[in-house]
């Protein structure tokens, strides 16, 4: 059984319960991705650091009978955490502060604030099917929204965005209209929370291709826009946040217009290393529900 891309929308649309009852009759990503040729897997984060190994200390302690028992801390070294391959890039960002390129939002981490709102809203210089506060990002995402926007038009793609900030208040009204619609454990694997939300720090915004065609449908994914942005989006920083099949790491399923700048740097450094989630690239756990 694989993932139906003709079946009703992911954020508009209900059909997706099927899907939902298959996840929880027992089956898992492996099954899914194996049904899926195409589908992206799961890349570990880089073991490429080394285990911890004995201290010279207790090396010499063992080798000699005379010599002093090994403090507790030789003895047993504390197992050094493996690195994040994020680890690796020579400039670091805050993973909890809402300002930072790099702030991990899902299920396990809320926004601290709650209520948050990015100091540098701005509306970008770019075609937009929405007004209000929907049509602002913050000042570095809206650059590099006018950037990608204008490549994708050099290469004959065109892209609207399609939903940009989100204010708490108003995650408040979204969210509850799909519980409202869908129930909440639907409502749940497409709308955030209020507090929750990528679209309320300003670094996350949704697109749509030009010609109107399956927006915040699954079949986005075949689209002119969708297609260009999941190739070519790292080179301005972003990346699709809730790729196909990640859900088990994201807490949401597919969303091919959802685009999250994280930089230039990272967004290349993960293409580059294979890795889908931001969950995987920055080292912390997976957050399929809330807890
Ligand atoms: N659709 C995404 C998960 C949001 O509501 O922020
Ligand atoms: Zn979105």
């Amino acid at each position: 059984m694989c993932y139906d891309c003709s079946a009703k929308p992911d954020e508009a649309g209900a059909s997706r319960r099927s899907f939902t009852r298959f996840l929880a009759a027992g089956a898992g990503l492996t099954v899914l991705a194996a049904c899926t040729p195409g589908a992206p897997k799961a890349v570990a984060p880089s073991s490429a650091s080394p285990s911890a190994s004995p201290s010279a200390a207790a090396v010499t302690a063992a080798a000699s009978p005379t010599a002093e028992p090994p403090t507790p801390a030789a003895a047993s070294p504390e197992p050094s955490p493996t690195p994040s391959p994020s680890a690796t890039l020579p400039r670091q960002f805050s993973l909890t502060d809402p300002a930072s390129p790099w702030l991990i939002v899902n299920k396990h981490r809320p926004l601290v604030p709650a209520a948050y709102m990015p100091p540098d809203l701005v509306q970008p210089a770019v075609a937009m099917t929405v007004s209000g506060e929907a049509s602002l990002l913050n000042s570095t995402t809206a650059a590099a929204a006018e950037a990608m926007f204008a490549a994708a038009a050099q290469d004959g793609v065109s892209m609207v965005l399609a939903s940009g900030y989100r204010s708490y208040n108003t995650q408040v009204a979204t969210y509850n209209g799909y519980v409202a619609s869908r129930g909440q454990a639907d409502a749940d694997t497409a709308s955030a929370r209020p507090g929750y939300s990528e679209h309320q720090t300003g670094w996350a915004f949704d697109i749509a291709d030009g010609n109107g065609v399956c927006g915040f449908q699954p079949c986005f994914a075949d689209q002119p826009a969708a297609v260009w942005a999941k190739a070519n989006g790292h080179r301005f920083g972003f990346v699709v946040r809730y790729p196909w099949m990640f859900h088990p790491i994201t807490g949401y399923y597919y969303e091919p217009w959802h685009l999250r700048y994280i930089g230039v740097e990272a967004a290349t450094d993960m293409v580059n290393r294979g890795i889908f989630t931001l969950e995987e690239y920055f080292g912390v756990e997976p957050a399929p529900g809330y807890p």
